[in-house]
């Protein structure tokens, strides 16, 4: 029985495809490439060797029917994470269509297919962006709280988790489904052999840091210092990938042992984060830290799409998966420096 992945080329999901190869799951991984690198799964095999015999990588995009169903028929999926999909708040807002194309309609494919070939173990890779602006009050957010997404990233995230939770009560207790809403995923694996490595120009922040840290971009903008935290740049929940991926386990784990015992199905939503909040300015500082040397920034305008603050309430799933982060903001930022200075020696 396999594991189908999609997008696990990309950062996160090639993190998890590396640690299910560890535990011995059979994984099928479909990507676009549009945001991965094909030598990826030679890092992955150099991550978790003798495996490459559970690796199955087909070069398919998601919203590619044809190519989808052909994956499904070849391989017995149980169970599916749903990595693939565009995910930069500010590219989302100079380019919704192309947003919608590839998040909503890659979704529908996908969740038609696991329907059609019996499929219905689904952990769905959402975000916290559906939240918006929704505390007010600099409280840590809690899944019960409005979804109020301001850019068309958030806004797919949305739909599709809608998508889901359809399908789930139009087929009471058939379907066994979470929806994990990350905050800021960071780092990289602790070998070194996998990290965030976005093609083009990266939005996110990290991977920004380290290309000016590479010389590859002259400075870092930091988008406005006017909100209200303790210093005025945005505040941000930031997850150490690897922390991440055992959420996802644990969310499979959980779903593999409910479906195996027969029991009623589910539509589950998970906040995953760390409870904790970091400034623009105290990642930065962190990581002058690291390298023992200032790194060029401006500050700039606010980005159109983007919030003060975002962090999260991490309750939900500590109680019902039994779930916490064991890694720190400088874990992550020590092996994001680690995997690029293996990269580029
Ligand atoms: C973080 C902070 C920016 C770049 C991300 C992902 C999305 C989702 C949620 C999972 C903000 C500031 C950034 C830069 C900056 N995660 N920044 N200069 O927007 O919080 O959303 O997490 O699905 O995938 O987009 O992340 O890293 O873009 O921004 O000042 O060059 O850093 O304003 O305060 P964001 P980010």
């Amino acid at each position: 029985m396999s594991i189908l992945i999609t997008g696990g080329l990309g950062f996160i999901g090639s993190h998890m495809t590396a640690f299910l190869l560890e535990n011995n799951f059979e994984c099928v991984v479909i990507d676009n490439l549009s945001n991965a690198h094909i030598n990826t799964i030679n890092q992955i095999h150099k991550c978790v060797p003798n495996k490459s015999n559970l690796l199955h990588f087909h070069n398919i995009d998601i919203t590619d029917y044809e190519g989808v169903e052909y994956v499904m028929k070849k391989y017995n999926i149980i169970a599916c994470i749903h990595f693939a999909g565009l995910k930069a708040v500010g590219e989302s807002v100079d380019h919704p269509l192309l947003y919608y194309a590839n998040n909503i309609t890659g979704s529908l494919v996908l969740l038609n297919l696991l329907k059609k070939y019996n499929c219905k173990n689904v952990i769905f890779s959402s975000s916290s962006t559906v939240y918006g602006d929704a505390k007010r009050d600099n409280a840590n957010i809690i899944e019960t709280d409005n979804l109020q997404p301001l850019n068309p990233y958030g806004k797919t995230k949305m739909y599709v988790e809608n998508m889901f939770l359809d399908v789930s009560e139009s087929e009471k207790d058939n379907w066994n489904i979470d929806i994990l809403r990350y905050f800021n995923p960071v780092g990289a694996h602790p070998s070194g052999l996998l990290d965030e490595n976005p093609k083009g120009e990266p939005k996110n922040l990290f991977p920004y840091i380290i290309q000016v840290i590479e010389g590859k971009q002259q400075k870092l903008r930091i988008f406005g210092d006017t909100y209200l935290t303790r210093d005025g740049t945005g505040e941000r929940d930031y997850i150490h990938v690897m922390d991440l991926v055992d959420a996802h386990y644990a969310s499979l784990k959980d779903i593999l042992n409910r479906y195996s015992k027969k029991k009623p199905g589910m539509y589950r939503v998970f906040n995953v984060g760390t409870g904790k909040g970091t400034t623009v300015m105290e990642v930065l500082k962190l990581f002058e830290k690291n390298i023992r040397r200032d790194i060029p920034m401006s500050i700039c305008s606010i980005r159109s799409g983007d919030i003060a603050r975002s962090v999260c309430n991490v309750d939900k799933i500590k109680t019902e998966l039994k779930w916490e982060p064991k890694y720190t903001l400088n874990d992550a930022i020590k092996h994001t420096l680690d995997s690029k200075n293996r990269y580029f020696k």
